[in-house]
């Protein structure tokens, strides 16, 4: 079948032991593309040991060659095949995080194609603790190559019906297992320098880790612009709504006021302009009697003292915004620190690094 010229099949799956998964196990080790869902983000999925089927990961998303893939495994026994030295490996530690929402890099097996390591000498191993994305990877019966089920650059899709709107066309399958928990990606941890280090921040912080790997920290370039990242990924433009992005931080007082100011200054110069706030500013708005209304669309991502309910609503957020027509998203930030880093993170990508201090 020529690249874009499938029928995509949207499948919701309750159990995971539909024949449709082993169908989808079929699709992967004919080289064709399936996507699923794990608990970060949904992804899309071919044959890891198949350089063919990684080319056309490449192409379908549109993704850098130099950007590597993660292999998705659901059993730690898999890892002996693809990583040197897996069987002194920490189990303890292993087990501890996985499965779940951690990535790690190793050296690479040369069993493993180039084209997902990007060439390099390393590779990175994730074991997803999603019950349908484990049953998915054992009827296919290899390791599984995915990255985000998402255009290269548009958000990370955390539904089905998000894959649908990039993949339509390009892809066979899509296993619907409802909304990801998570909805950001997971923590990639470099394991082959000492100490450990962060190169994308993700559910897991330094703090949760520390106590298995004493020193881990954060790459320079999470927290200071300017740094070139280690992880090929971080370099690049990314989650961007079609929308321009601004994101403001700051006490709710100066932020209520600049949503209102700036959204109303906008309006006027012809802009559709959408509101991405928390509660508290919503209230504070209530209160002054000169509510949000006025926006063209107004999504609230909880309360500020929930960061991990904005990072489950934020990339599907931006998608409503697109699908709204928005020109402006004016969008409400936190102040970083723990699990806040990994948001901000995602947060500012999309935003292209437009954040004002107020
Ligand atoms: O939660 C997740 O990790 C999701 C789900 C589907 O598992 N996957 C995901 O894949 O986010 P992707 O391809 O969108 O992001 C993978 C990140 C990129 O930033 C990439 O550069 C980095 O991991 N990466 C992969 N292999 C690497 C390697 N060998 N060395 C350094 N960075 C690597
Ligand atoms: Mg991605």
């Amino acid at each position: 079948m020529m690249e874009g010229s499938y029928k995509t099949r949207l499948v919701p799956i309750e159990s995971g032991d539909e024949p449709v998964v082993q169908e989808a196990g079929e699709l992967i080790r004919a080289g064709h593309l399936v996507a699923f869902p794990t608990e970060t983000v949904y992804g899309l999925g071919c044959d890891g040991l198949n350089e063919e089927a990684a080319r056309k990961v490449f192409a379908t998303k549109g993704r850098p060659a130099d950007n590597p893939l993660i292999l998705h495994i659901a059993d730690l026994d898999m890892m002996d095949d693809l990583v040197e030295g897996a069987d002194q490996l920490d189990r303890e530690f292993l087990q501890t995080f996985w499965p779940g929402p951690m990535t790690l890099i190793f050296r690479r097996k040369s069993i493993i194609p180039d084209t997902i390591t990007g060439g390099g000498e390393t590779v990175a191993i994730r074991f997803p603790n999603h019950p349908l994305a484990q049953k998915f990877i054992k009827a296919c019966d290899r390791p599984i190559a995915a990255p985000s089920a998402n255009i290269s650059g548009r958000p990370s899709p955390t539904t089905a019906q998000d894959v649908l709107q990039d993949m339509d066309g390009r892809i066979p399958l899509i296993l619907d297992g409802g909304a990801c928990q998570i909805g950001i990606e997971s923590t990639v941890i470099d394991m082959t320098v000492t100490p450990p280090l962060i190169l994308r921040p993700g559910y897991y912080t330094p703090e949760d880790l520390d106590a298995w790997l004493p020193g881990i920290a954060l790459d320079q370039s999470i927290l200071k612009a300017g740094v070139i990242p280690k992880s090929p990924g971080q370099k690049y433009k990314h989650y961007a709504p079609k929308a321009d992005m601004v994101i403001g931080l700051g006490p709710v007082d100066r932020v209520t006021d600049w949503l209102l100011t700036r959204s109303k200054a906008d309006q006027a110069r012809g802009l559709k302009v959408g509101i991405l706030c928390f509660e508290e500013e919503d209230q504070l708005a209530k209160k002054r009697g000169d509510h949000f209304s006025h926006a063209d669309k107004l999504i609230l991502q909880g309360s500020r003292s929930q960061p991990r309910t904005m990072a489950h609503d934020l990339f599907s957020n931006l998608r409503k915004f697109d699908r709204a027509g928005m020109d402006i998203i004016l969008a409400v930030g936190l102040e970083e620190g723990g699990f806040e880093t990994s948001v901000m993170n995602r947060m500012k990508k999309s935003a292209g690094g437009q954040v004002l201090s107020l």
